[in-house]
């Protein structure tokens, strides 16, 4: 009933103490597909020790010699493509293809970071003191970046491949060690990922990987005096995460409610595709995915239409299937969305196709003329269930984008590109995508949320340069 896994310390695979393991249930079978490590607070310890120790000589390490690794790494996950995907399939039920995607995706941010941090670490400043008034000209000052420590990286399940090299390859990079916490679905995935930064040849303890419960672990980890920062993506546990941590620099992108708003001069069958593809790829468990859609009565019907006829193609089933929609990650996942449908029934939205669902998989869903008092307007369901609010103006829309507590990103359709800039300025969200669904890629443009939806800004320039700190040298002259 399930493979074991070990979790990786000190560059070596690892049983943990306790005996005691987590399953990670098949999203699809509902069935234990493999088992993980239940780490124990004690081998956490352990972890940090020697993630501090293996830091200090990589921070002396050449940085060309760091990107080497990096590129190798590289390589070797895209070689081992295959068996990934396999286990994302398995554990997320992410689609074949999509799962592919995912690792190939992540070999090039690995890449890249790996040229950036070389463009960007290699440089410094130089500063003279007479530009500030007083000052004689008696003062050089030199600046570098030099790395933060021990990082702690926890991605979540939705990319549990991609969202742990967005963290671990830009800390490395810059001289610091990882402690990666994976996801329970998705910690498999993460593990193989692992195993290629460890065929690479990295130093032993730099990277680490830890598996096991929440409870046991979790605050743990966040809490610990030997974490020099936290990257974390994931749900409103973020937030406690935030106010629990300790005086350390915090990456965080948490959930979002990204709007699409629609204007009445928009390319109504761009708008559809973008819906389809922003709303109901990987079934909604996205934090970037089309959460609501904001419309301009007079095409609203024309919309609707077209979402629908584009909503009755896509494919349902088992994701080694390559379906469009899959099932949802866990049956507690399903359950909420379920609530969320229900309580729309119950206040009187328009169902455009019927509701159903089998185990964790739920059938695409378009929910028109849903109002504020509806649930679904401002939650998040992070499954294949889209709402449909009908507005009389473009303040309407925005009004509604800006009163989430959400701010991850929004878009906007109009052939009219004055119109978009000043809809872009005026929605509180930390990306404006004009006439195309919000989306994190390329992987290399900024990516931050504001008010619940994240601190700092991630993309690879920004996770490098977060990941460390400016040291300044001042040559006194006599
Ligand atoms: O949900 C995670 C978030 O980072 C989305 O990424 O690439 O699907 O826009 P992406």
């Amino acid at each position: 009933d399930g493979d074991v896994y070990k979790y990786y310390a000190d560059g070596e695979w690892k049983t943990a103490s306790s005996g005691k393991t987590v399953a990670i249930i098949n999203p699809t079978t509902r069935k234990t597909q493999y088992k993980v490590q239940a780490c124990s607070q004690e081998e956490v310890n352990k972890v940090m020790d020697l993630a501090k120790s293996a830091q200090k000589l990589w921070a002396k390490t050449p940085l060309w010699k760091r990107a080497e690794l990096l590129h190798k790494a590289a390589a070797i996950l895209k070689e081992h493509k295959a068996p990934i995907a396999e286990c994302l399939v398995k554990e997320i039920a992410k689609p074949a293809k999509d799962a592919v995607t995912e690792v190939v995706r992540s070999g090039d941010l690995i890449s890249y970071t790996a040229e950036e941090g070389v463009r960007i670490l290699g440089e410094g400043k130089f500063l003279v003191s007479d530009s500030f008034p007083g000052n004689e000209r008696t003062k050089y000052c030199l600046t570098s970046k030099i790395p933060l420590g021990v990082i702690l990286a926890i991605p979540p399940f939705n990319y549990p491949v991609n969202l742990a090299v967005s963290k671990i390859a830009p800390a490395l990079i810059a001289g610091n060690s990882i402690v990666l916490k994976p996801p329970t679905q998705g910690a498999v995935s993460g593990l193989h990922m692992i195993h290629c930064f460890h065929l690479a040849g990295f130093p032993k303890g730099l990277i680490n990987c830890v598996t096991g419960k929440g409870s046991e672990i979790g605050d743990f980890l966040t809490m610990h005096p030997g974490v020099n920062c936290i990257s974390f993506t994931g749900g409103d546990t973020g937030i406690g995460i935030s106010k629990k941590a300790g005086m350390i620099p915090l990456q965080m992108e948490l959930g979002g409610k990204d709007a699409c708003i629609v204007l009445e001069d928009a390319d109504l069958d761009l708008v559809a595709i973008n819906i389809i593809k922003g709303g109901f790829s990987y079934s909604g468990q996205r934090c970037t995915a089309v959460k609501v859609v904001l419309v301009i009565e007079s095409v609203a019907d024309a919309l609707v239409e077209k979402v629908k006829a584009n909503v009755a193609k896509l494919t349902v089933g088992p994701p080694e299937d390559d379906s469009d929609i899959t099932p949802v990650v866990s049956e507690s996942s399903a359950n909420y969305i379920e609530g969320l449908v229900l309580d729309a029934k119950e206040k009187g939205a328009t169902f455009c196709q019927e509701y159903k669902r089998e185990g964790n998989l739920i059938w695409p869903l378009l929910l028109d003329h849903v109002r504020p008092d509806m649930r679904i307007a401002w939650e998040e369901p992070f499954g294949p269930v889209l709402p449909v609010i009908r507005i009389n103006s473009v303040e309407e829309g925005i009004h509604h984008c800006n009163a989430s507590n959400f701010g991850l990103q929004g878009c906007v359709f109009t052939k009219d590109v004055n119109k978009a800039i000043l809809i872009s300025d005026a929605m509180e969200t930390g990306t404006v995508q004009i006439n195309s669904a919000p989306a994190r890629g390329p992987d290399h443009f900024p990516f931050q949320g504001i008010k619940d939806s994240g601190i700092g800004s991630q993309g690879i320039t920004n996770s490098i340069n977060m990941m460390t700190k400016v040291k300044t040298t001042v040559i006194n002259l006599p």
